[in-house]
Formats: structure tokens, C-alpha cells, sequence
């Protein structure tokens, strides 16, 4: 198998992209994940020694919130030392290539990093440099992956429907500028979800976006109506060069998540959106607020995937 992320025993060395990743690795991650929430439900000493010993890097040159702090939770938890690397006043300022920024980093006998960069390939260019004994994940590079989102969002679709194989799923909004997005489709199709919607206008696709496996619709009312799960997105304006629609408030009323518009999909429909939400834009507060979002289980149940993830990873011989 030609997978970068797998070592020669067909283990997960790094995590850089939910595609092409087999579905029993998926499905591994989301079953140490759910053992992971009950360390955290159960006990009153949340930690466990399984990272003892070792430095994990947060390199993020992008902002974050959510992925970020859970990265740095998740690491705690499992008894690593974990360095945030604030990289607004570290030397890849004073022009430091990537790779020299790494090797220093390695040079003070990093284990694993976690990356961020707005440039596609980046995660995949330091798992390349580094020694084999070091792990890269990739915490979101340009438009390209956005992995630990896509398990944590299949986590939170496994804990509230229980199967794959019976759901149909719907991904709104911008997915050309998605990282999210790609990476979720992945992981659904992967996993047996038998029926994958993409709902957005024409000019927040990318080209040829249903030889992913997706079904692709502009209309809300149509791509909504009996799905089990509606997956929101952001709109990405800092990825947009030049005006993809007319307005926000336009873009609202088409594609805003509004109880109405939800009201097609099933009476149990869950609501989730990676985050950051724009209120008014993409979705209508009532519906982020509203019975059906999971939207902050979603942050929870990230704690306990990348616990799954750095564990499964430093368990790689
Ligand atoms: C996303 C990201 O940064 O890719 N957020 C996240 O990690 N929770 C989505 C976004 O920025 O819209």
C-alpha cells in the first residue's frame, strides 16, 4: 500500500488526510475515542500515562480556538509535555523556512506535531523531512484537509445515530474553499454512508466536486428534505479572491440554516458546523441554540478523537 500516512506494517505512522485511509483505521480511532470519553466521564483523575515522556509541538501559522485547545487538552490528558508554539513571535517571521523551523524543533527532541498552515501540503511536506520515529498531524493545511475534524464529526454522527450504513448526510455551504468539507466526504464514503448531498451555489463548488461520490444539489429545499444529519459550514471569505456571491444577507437567504429550512430534513435530524459559526450568515441562531445542534458536543467529543489519534500514532512501531 503507497499511503504515506501508513508505515510498512500498514500502520498509521501519521495523520495528514482522512482520503485513502482504510475504513478499519477510521473505525478504530472512533472505538479508542469512545473509551477515551469515558476516561474523561468517569474518573475524577482525568489522565492516562499512555504519551508519558513525551513532547508533542503545537505548530499552528494559522489562528485556531477549538483545535488548538483541544490538542492541547487531549495531550495533557494522555501525560505529555506539550509546547505551543506561538508562531506570530517565532523566527518563521524573522523568515525561517518551515523545514528549518522543524528541525530545530526536532533538535530539542520533538516526538509528534501537530500542524497548521494555510498552505495545502504542508503537514505532508514535514512528515516527509522528519525522522521516522516522529509523528505529524495535520490540524488543517490551506483548502486541502482538516483530518481530526472530519473523525470528531464521524464521532459525533456514530454517538448520536449509531450506523453509517442507514444515513443520509448533508454538507452546506462553501465547500470549494473547505477543508472540513473534503475531509468529512472522505471519512463518510469511507465509512459506508450511502447517500452524501453537497448543497451550495455554483460558485462555492469545486469543479467536478461528485466524483467524490457526492450527490450535488443548489437548492436547499430539495437537498435538505429526510436527511439525517446537515453539516453547516463557514463561509471562508478570507480564502475568496474576489466576490463569490452577491451579499451576506442574499447568501443567508438561500443557504442559511433557518428552522424552516430544517423542518424538511427528518424529525431527528442532528445540526452540526465545525466552527467558527457566523450567526446570520450561515445559520440562524435559534438552529445553533435550537434542539437539534450538537454543535458543542462536537468540541467535547474532539478531546477524546485526538486523544485516539496521538495514542493510536505513538503506538505505531
Ligand atoms: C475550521 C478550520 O479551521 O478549518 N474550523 C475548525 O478547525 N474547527 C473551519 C473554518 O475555519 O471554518
Amino acid at each position: 500500500m503507497n499511503n504515506p500516512q501508513l508505515n510498512k506494517n500498514g500502520e498509521l505512522q501519521h495523520l495528514l488526510s482522512t482520503e485513502g485511509l482504510p475504513a478499519p483505521i477510521l473505525r478504530n480511532i472512533l472505538d479508542r475515542a469512545a473509551s477515551f470519553v469515558n476516561v474523561a466521564e468517569g474518573r475524577e483523575i482525568k489522565k492516562v500515562p499512555l504519551l508519558h515522556g513525551k513532547s508533542v509541538f503545537n505548530i499552528f501559522f494559522e489562528n485556531s480556538t477549538r483545535t488548538r485547545t483541544t490538542f492541547e487538552i487531549a495531550a495533557k490528558r494522555l501525560s505529555a509535555d506539550v509546547v505551543n508554539l506561538n508562531i506570530g513571535s517565532s523566527s518563521a517571521s524573522k523568515g525561517e523556512t518551515l523545514l528549518d523551523t522543524v528541525d530545530n524543533l526536532c533538535a530539542m527532541h520533538a516526538d509528534m506535531f501537530v500542524v497548521r498552515h494555510s498552505q495545502s501540503g504542508a503537514a505532508h511536506l514535514i512528515a516527509r523531512h522528519v525522522a521516522p520515529e516522529i509523528h505529524v498531524i495535520n490540524a488543517g493545511d490551506g483548502r486541502h484537509a482538516h483530518p481530526t475534524q472530519a473523525l470528531l464529526d464521524m464521532f459525533t454522527i456514530r454517538h448520536y445515530k449509531r450506523e453509517f450504513h442507514n444515513l443520509r448526510v448533508a454538507i452546506v455551504g462553501d465547500i470549494l474553499h473547505s477543508r472540513v468539507a473534503r475531509s468529512q466526504i472522505h471519512a463518510l464514503t469511507t465509512l459506508g454512508v450511502p447517500e452524501v448531498r453537497v448543497i451550495a451555489p455554483q460558485t462555492l463548488l469545486p469543479a467536478n466536486v461528485e466524483k467524490l461520490g457526492v450527490q450535488v444539489y443548489h437548492d436547499m429545499l430539495h437537498g435538505l428534505r429526510d436527511v439525517d444529519v446537515v453539516m453547516m459550514l463557514r463561509l471562508q471569505n478570507e480564502r475568496m479572491q474576489g466576490a463569490a456571491l452577491p451579499s451576506a444577507q442574499e447568501y443567508f437567504k438561500y443557504y442559511g440554516l433557518t428552522q424552516e429550512k430544517l423542518a424538511l430534513a427528518k424529525d431527528d435530524a442532528i445540526v452540526m458546523h465545525p466552527g467558527p459559526m457566523n450567526r446570520g450568515v450561515e445559520i440562524d441562531s435559534s438552529v445553533a441554540d435550537g434542539s437539534h445542534s450538537v454543535i458543542l458536543p462536537q468540541v467535547t467529543f474532539g478531546i477524546a478523537v485526538r486523544m485516539a489519534v496521538m495514542s493510536t500514532l505513538a503506538g505505531a512501531q
